[in-house]
């Protein structure tokens, strides 16, 4: 369903919190009560949860801090702000990843363009898996980057992007995150978010890289049924409110800053940092690939981003990302 200008309004209104009557919403929507009823309807079809008490008129279950481009841009420091070549902030879109890669390749863009949306209607996560994306509740971030070396040296690009969110949230005040390998961002063993990486190829050589980060901040457990996975959010973990805009501002801060220095550094400066994020570090797993189960003891990355099985024949083998999932044991 497509967000008309009137379903805005009136989720601008209710993202407070605070309860409307009908006969309110229509004033504000210049309509007549029915239509203003058939507007909160149609919300509630998409996700939304009402809370209706008579009376007093409806609200959100939960508000909803929306994304303001002014208040991510002054949370930028100072000096990052510059790296922000633009901010699309998007209503609905179907994923800020597809949203980059369109745009790029229709007209290449600058390095720094960065896509933020409310709410993605065909969000991707890794392995082809949908990615749950219930409308103002979470960050949906994407970012792009051209590079001019070979694909190899990009493969390490997700994990030093992990570790840039697993810095911005621990400068928010987090503590008890960590990184999964590859691109999992965990809290107290629960998935807080993810990593999508897409390369698209240039003519000229090089590759531009658009990079997707969401977070879960306040989903709703409605909006999360579909999630096959222990999952928390911001607001759990910390206790409170951090702020959604706060939070997009650092992330695009450390992301940003990440990117631009990545062509001359590689993965180097981020494997000890990766490793100390570790949540799965000398434990027992299993990688899955397809049919294939290996098992052994977890012990970090390797300098260029495989993870280090320690199997039980006391051999190390190195695991590239790939199309494996990684798995804790039982025992
Ligand atoms: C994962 O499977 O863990 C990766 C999830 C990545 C989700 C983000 S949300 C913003 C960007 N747009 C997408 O469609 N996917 C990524």
């Amino acid at each position: 369903m497509e967000l008309t200008d009137k379903h805005q309004i009136v989720i601008k209104k209710l993202a407070s919190g605070r309860f409307f009557s009908t006969q309110q919403l229509a004033d504000e929507l210049a309509v007549s009560r029915t239509s203003a009823w058939n507007y909160l309807k149609a919300l509630e079809r998409m996700g939304f949860e009402l809370h209706a008490v008579s009376g007093k008129g409806t609200r959100f279950k939960q508000a909803l801090e929306l994304l303001e481009a002014e208040q991510i841009i002054n949370n930028i420091s100072a000096d990052k702000r510059a790296l922000v070549a633009r901010l699309d902030l998007l209503d609905v879109c179907p994923s800020t990843n597809h949203h980059l890669l369109q745009q790029n390749s229709l007209k290449p863009l600058p390095n720094g363009v960065v896509c933020l949306a409310e709410m993605q209607t065909m969000g991707r996560g890794r392995l082809g898996k949908a990615w749950v994306s219930p409308y103002g509740q979470n960050i949906y971030a994407s970012f792009i980057w051209s590079f001019k070396s070979g694909i190899a040296a990009l493969s390490g690009l997700s994990l030093a992007c992990g570790v840039a969110v697993c810095r911005a949230l621990e400068e928010l005040g987090l503590s008890g995150h960590g990184l999964k390998w590859p691109n999992d961002i965990l809290w107290q063993g629960k998935k807080l978010g993810g990593i999508l990486v897409e390369i698209q190829g240039e003519s000229q050589g090089g590759y531009s890289v658009v990079v997707g980060i969401g977070i879960n901040y306040q989903m709703s457990s409605q909006a999360s049924t579909d999630i096959d996975q222990p999952w928390v959010d911001i607001c759990t973990a910390y206790g409170g409110e951090i702020g959604r805009n706060k939070l997009a501002a650092k992330l695009i801060e450390r992301v940003l800053d990440m990117l631009a220095s990545y062509e001359a550094t590689g993965l180097a400066p981020y494997v000890k940092p990766w490793n100390d994020f570790d949540c799965y570090k000398n434990k027992n797993v299993r990688i899955l690939s397809g049919e294939k189960v290996t098992q052994g003891v977890a012990k970090g990355i390797s300098p260029s981003g495989e993870l280090v099985l320690l199997k039980p024949s006391g051999e190390t083998q190195l695991i590239m990302s790939g199309e494996v999932s990684l798995r804790l044991s039982e025992c």
